[in-house]
């Protein structure tokens, strides 16, 4: 629960409908990263994981991470980045934001003094002076900012709760200092059949509630002012084929995955994965991966 009344994205309860459903289950699936975002593919021959780990350096080396005294992850998931920062970029120290319970429970079984773990909304957070230097150094966010606005607000409001965590991100950053973003994002493609909308009716409805996705001008049009513009891509491919290994993985554990979950949620997130998959390929759906720099 947040303290600030006109926060507009998805509720504790929500994100924690989705991501506390057991560590366990999506350890079955995900990779041993146990990143629960768009991989950065190189090649026909390449692994989830390797791909994964790409993507991690891909958005560290963005946000110019390496021998960082102090870097924010929000949406931090499972801790993946945050290893990665810690064990493969030399940075001090990492304060991970998750809404999900278990996922903090996780970070804690391998987190040392160098890993600050927190249950807390980014709108909350209140990092604190560091020897008259900027809270962080970097800030990278993965797959989170996709939750920051509710299902069916108007574009002005997705935009004025965009602006507030770029506000918030340019409050915590030192000038020249950066952000690295990825997101998924609404598509192009707005020509939709009937399975289609259904699916994505689905989606937000069981899958994501409270949740809704930014068209890239909004996140532009959010971090005007604050932010200038160091790279962006759209790799909407790489999440077809993240989802198609995902959802090939909970076939091949079904068995396991049934008697975690129960049968229903399993058939719900195999509809879930394969939706994705055509989402992305039909580019109904994108996947951005930005860089800013603090202005
Ligand atoms: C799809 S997961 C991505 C996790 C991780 N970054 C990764 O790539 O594996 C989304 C994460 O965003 C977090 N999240 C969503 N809304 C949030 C908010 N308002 N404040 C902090 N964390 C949030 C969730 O708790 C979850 O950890």
């Amino acid at each position: 629960m947040t303290s600030q009344i006109d926060y507009q994205g998805a509720s504790a309860e929500a994100i924690q409908s989705h991501y506390d459903r057991g560590n366990d289950f999506y350890a079955l699936w995900l990779d041993p990263t146990r990143s629960y975002s768009c991989a950065l593919w190189q090649g026909p021959d390449d692994t989830l994981r390797a791909a994964q780990e790409r993507k991690l350096d891909h958005l560290a080396t963005g946000a110019r991470v390496r021998g960082a005294g102090r870097v924010l992850d929000v949406g931090c998931g499972w801790g993946g980045m945050m290893r990665r920062l810690v064990d493969t970029h030399d940075v001090s120290e990492v304060v991970g934001l998750t809404l999900a319970n278990e996922q903090a429970a996780h970070i804690a079984t391998f987190a040392d003094a160098r890993y600050d773990v927190r249950v807390q909304n980014w709108v909350d957070h209140a990092p604190g002076a560091r020897d008259g230097k900027a809270p962080y150094d970097a800030i990278v966010s993965i797959g989170a900012f996709e939750h920051f606005a509710d299902f069916g607000l108007a574009r002005a409001g997705r935009v004025a709760a965009y602006r507030r965590f770029f506000d918030s991100c340019a409050e915590w950053l030192p000038p020249g200092g950066r952000l690295a973003l990825q997101t998924n994002v609404k598509g192009n493609n707005v020509k939709l059949d009937r399975k289609t909308v259904k699916d994505l009716l689905f989606i937000c409805d069981q899958i994501f509630p409270e949740s809704e996705l930014p068209w890239v001008s909004e996140i532009f049009e959010a971090s005007e002012r604050r932010f200038d513009l160091v790279s962006a891509r759209n790799d909407a491919d790489h999440y077809a084929r993240t989802c198609q290994e995902w959802h090939d993985n909970l076939v091949a554990n079904r068995a396991a995955a049934v008697a975690m979950v129960g049968e229903q949620r399993v058939a719900d997130y195999e509809r879930y994965l394969r939706a994705s998959v055509d989402g992305f390929r039909n580019r109904h759906l994108g996947l951005v991966r930005i860089v800013f720099e603090r202005t």
